[in-house]
């Protein structure tokens, strides 16, 4: 019996995520707020892919999550975890002065705290099951700074190194830990991060949808990758950032996301 725990499973990439793990014969661990989705999903997991899905309705940015997270997996899945996907997250578009700062701050907790702190919980859990997988969920932005999404591009650029620099360290310890780094996804993304309707348009004309990013993402997380950016688009843009001089990116990132403030 293998079981994969997904946080932010309640829509999006990470409803997808649960999806091909299911199809992939895993049993599910499904952690978001909206209790109703979760039910919804869990439902649609034992019906179509005959596997059991538990769900853990929580508000991942309270203090204790992490570790209640980590309890309740436990008890639900005693012979250990066999993968970890730390999706959940948001953005908030705006200029940093602008924003709220209280805001901001809750964005990093879940973006990058709680990855952390849930990766350390639970890799006891990913051991016990003798081969772990963890998937941590970044985004193109974390290639480049990017102008009015600036706290949320940095902290997808530290989930990024995190990712790397931890997979390094497991190497031999039979956990294996990959990078998902989306570009524009058509989710309820855009709406939480407040974005207008004129950008969300220009994003909708390159969009991928979650299930082709979330089913990019499981190959390569059972390939053992260490990163991938999913989409052609994707790879050649986030490719140039390493090319292009970092003034001149961030300009261009300036003409799209600022254009519509
Ligand atoms: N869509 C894009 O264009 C895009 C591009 C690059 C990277 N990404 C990344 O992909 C990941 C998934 O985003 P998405 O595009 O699928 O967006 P989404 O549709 O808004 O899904 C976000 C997920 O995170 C959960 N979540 C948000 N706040 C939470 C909280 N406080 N506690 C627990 N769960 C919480 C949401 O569930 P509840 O609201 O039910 O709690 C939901 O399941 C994020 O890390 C995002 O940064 C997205």
């Amino acid at each position: 019996m293998k079981t994969a725990l997904i946080t932010g499973a309640s829509r999006g990439i990470g409803r997808e995520l649960a999806l091909g793990l299911a199809r992939r014969g895993y049993d599910l661990l499904l952690v978001a707020r909206s209790e109703n989705q979760l039910q919804e999903l869990a439902q649609q997991v034992q019906t179509t892919y005959q596997r059991q899905a538990h769900l853990l309705a929580l508000d991942l940015t309270q203090p204790e999550a992490a570790s209640q997270v980590a309890t309740w997996a436990a008890k639900q899945a005693p012979q250990g975890l066999a993968v970890l996907v730390n999706n959940a997250g948001y953005g908030l578009w705006g200029r940093f002065e602008k924003l709220n700062l209280e805001e901001q701050l809750n964005m990093l907790q879940l973006n990058l705290n709680l990855p952390v702190q849930l990766t350390y919980a639970l890799l006891p859990q990913l051991r016990l099951a003798g081969q772990g997988y963890l998937l941590n969920v970044a985004s193109t932005a974390a290639y480049q700074a990017v102008p009015s999404l600036s706290v949320y591009a940095a902290s997808k650029a530290f989930l990024l190194s995190f990712s790397r620099g931890l997979r390094y360290e497991l190497k031999g310890s039979g956990i294996s830990v990959t990078c998902l780094s989306p570009g524009a996804t058509t989710t309820d993304f855009g709406n939480r991060a407040g974005m207008g309707v004129e950008l969300q348009a220009v994003a909708n004309k390159v969009s991928m949808t979650p299930a082709a990013v979330a089913e990019a993402g499981l190959q390569a997380l059972f390939a053992g990758k260490a990163e991938l950016i999913p989409g052609i688009l994707n790879k050649v843009s986030a490719g140039l950032t390493s090319i292009v001089p970092k003034n001149l990116v961030e300009k261009i990132a300036a003409g799209i996301y600022e254009k519509y403030l």
